[in-house]
């Protein structure tokens, strides 16, 4: 069994990845309902819950269904890290999270994210700092290094767990890569060789197919897999892979009703939690990938992403429903 402190993840728990603007409420429901174990929100500014700005708070939102969760923060103020601690156990996650991988330039310009990569006394400071501040069991979520020179991530390990974290989460790239070429886990598979270290180790980067999630997890001996961009508008990335784990079967895609179904319930709970207005914009980013790959289908997208009214968008999506749900899946899809 995967523990994170007390919280029981089951034997390979499958994670959602903080995404900003990506990992709130609307879309974490969509993905719990698909088999994800455990999510986490997006970064939230320690800066920001502090002033109790409206729009950081606003990211505590927690909703029952969807525990077990983490609350991820950034910062880089050990003051500010500790009062953030206390504002976040408040909203009672079962984690939290602190983020030092966000390759941002605002960000790591003020040694927050990724910039503390650059110095490892501080972050393993900052984090002893925050695991005293709170109750909750703190994880952490970062990368290799800052660049090719500086992948300590081996000794960010073993000293982040001397320190007191319940799990790390790596993405396999350094920050100077960003998002560009192709993650590397070998020193995530080596991290987990070393028996120094006891903690949960989550592989994070580039897992988009049941069959890279298999061939990783065997590959690296991971204790789970982290899951990001594969789950943006294809939340059933979680059951394609848990299904092959138990069975080693793929399962059929969505169908376009599941799709469609999808859309509506994330655009339905982006208008309740966010209101007419950015419930609307926030969902554009996520159409192209609900319908990704169906024939024909820019002239509908170009609505969904146009429209400002919620009834107009909702009627585009009966539109799509009725035009492609009658039809053979060889049929929908471009070949
Ligand atoms: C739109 C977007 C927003 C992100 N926001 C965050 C964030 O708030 N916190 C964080 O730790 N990582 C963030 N990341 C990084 C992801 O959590 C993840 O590490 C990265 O996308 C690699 O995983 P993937 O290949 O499965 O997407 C973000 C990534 C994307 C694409």
């Amino acid at each position: 069994m995967v523990k994170i402190g007390p919280v029981d993840l089951g034997e390979f728990p499958l994670l959602l990845a903080p995404m900003e603007d990506v990992s709130d409420p609307p879309f974490r429901a969509l993905c719990k309902a698909q088999g994800c174990d455990m999510m986490y929100t997006e970064f939230i500014s320690v800066e920001g819950l502090i002033r109790d700005a409206t729009k950081s708070v606003q990211k505590l939102d927690i909703y029952p269904e969807e525990r077990p969760i983490g609350i991820q923060i950034f910062g880089a103020e050990i003051d500010s890290m500790m009062r953030a601690a206390e504002i976040v156990e408040d909203a009672q996650p079962e984690v939290l999270d602190i983020n030092y991988g966000c390759p941002v330039k605002k960000v790591v310009c003020k040694m927050a994210g990724a910039g503390i990569l650059q110095d490892l006394d501080r972050m393993v400071k900052l984090t002893d700092a925050v695991v005293r501040a709170t109750n909750l069991p703190v994880t952490v979520k970062t990368r290799l290094g800052w660049d090719d020179e500086t992948k300590y991530i081996e000794e960010v390990a073993e000293r982040l767990q001397d320190v007191g974290i319940k799990a790390l989460s790596i993405h396999g790239r350094t920050r100077k890569q960003m998002y560009k070429g192709e993650a590397d886990w070998s020193l995530i598979g080596k991290i987990k060789e070393n028996p120094r270290v006891k903690i949960p180790i989550f592989g994070n980067g580039d897992i988009d197919s049941p069959q890279k999630a298999k061939l990783y997890r065997e590959r690296y001996g991971v204790d789970g897999i982290m899951i990001g961009r594969a789950a943006i508008g294809y939340p059933w990335i979680f059951r394609e892979i848990k299904h092959y784990f138990e069975t080693g079967e793929i399962l059929p895609p969505p169908t376009v009703e599941e799709r469609v179904a999808a859309a509506r319930q994330h655009l339905t709970h982006s208008l309740e939690w966010k209101g007419p207005k950015l419930g609307v914009l926030e969902m554009r980013r996520h159409y192209t990938n609900y319908f990704r790959g169906f024939r024909n289908i820019k002239a509908w997208r170009m609505q969904l992403v146009t429209q400002d009214d919620p009834a107009a968008v909702f009627q585009v999506l009966d539109q799509i429903e009725s035009i492609y749900s009658g039809m053979e899946q060889q049929e929908v899809m471009q070949r």
